[in-house]
């Protein structure tokens, strides 16, 4: 199985998030949109590299490592938020998004933080189950917060991790 490095990003990953942004979620102006979620104070972004197949280059195999995942959240005061995380079509059910999350927690953890707060679309069971499958509860539900691409109104449900009981504060 693939390994996968997560590192905090810099400013040269700007153009993978926005490639990763844009698979996730929204061809359009995925570049600002990175950059929209890094602006508030304490913002910072994780990216998770994970080796591809090995390509042949005059007959020398070579093993390349890709830019598979991103992870943009922030600390303020003692809570972390997530504001947002996607993982390449070609990489989903490796661990990625786990492995993001998880490097999160221990990260923002060991800088102070008591919980992870985080906003899923109610319609995204496949994301609900990645944070339900790390121990996030549902703690709330914010009404038509988020618009899907056809325009409707969809909740938002608000999960919480507490990283006090997970021994990781
Ligand atoms: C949601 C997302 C980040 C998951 O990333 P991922 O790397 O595929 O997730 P992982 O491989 O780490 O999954 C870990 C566990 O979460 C659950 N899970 C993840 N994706 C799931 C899905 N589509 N359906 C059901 N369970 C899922 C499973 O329990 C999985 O463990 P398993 O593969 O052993 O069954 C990815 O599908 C994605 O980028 N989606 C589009 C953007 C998005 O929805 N972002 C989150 C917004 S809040």
């Amino acid at each position: 199985m693939s390994s996968i490095d997560i590192r905090l990003a810099t400013p040269s990953d700007m153009d993978a998030m926005a490639v990763l942004y844009a698979e996730a979620f929204d061809p359009m102006q995925p570049r600002l949109s990175i950059e929209q979620y890094l602006t508030p104070p304490g913002a910072f972004a994780l990216v998770a590299q994970i080796d591809s197949a090995p390509t042949t280059h005059e007959n020398t195999s070579v093993a390349a490592s890709v830019a598979a995942g991103y992870l943009i959240g922030r600390v303020a005061s003692d809570e972390t938020e997530i504001f947002s995380l996607g993982v390449a079509n070609d990489f989903r059910r490796r661990g990625v998004g786990r492995a993001l999350v998880e490097t999160l927690c221990a990260l923002t953890a060991a800088q102070g933080a008591k919980s992870v707060f985080l906003e899923v679309a109610a319609d995204n069971p496949g994301a609900a189950a990645l944070y339900r499958s790390l121990e996030f509860k549902a703690v709330g539900r914010r009404k038509n917060y988020y618009r899907d691409p056809g325009g409707a109104r969809v909740d938002a449900i608000v999960m919480r991790f507490d990283l006090a009981n997970k021994g990781l504060d």
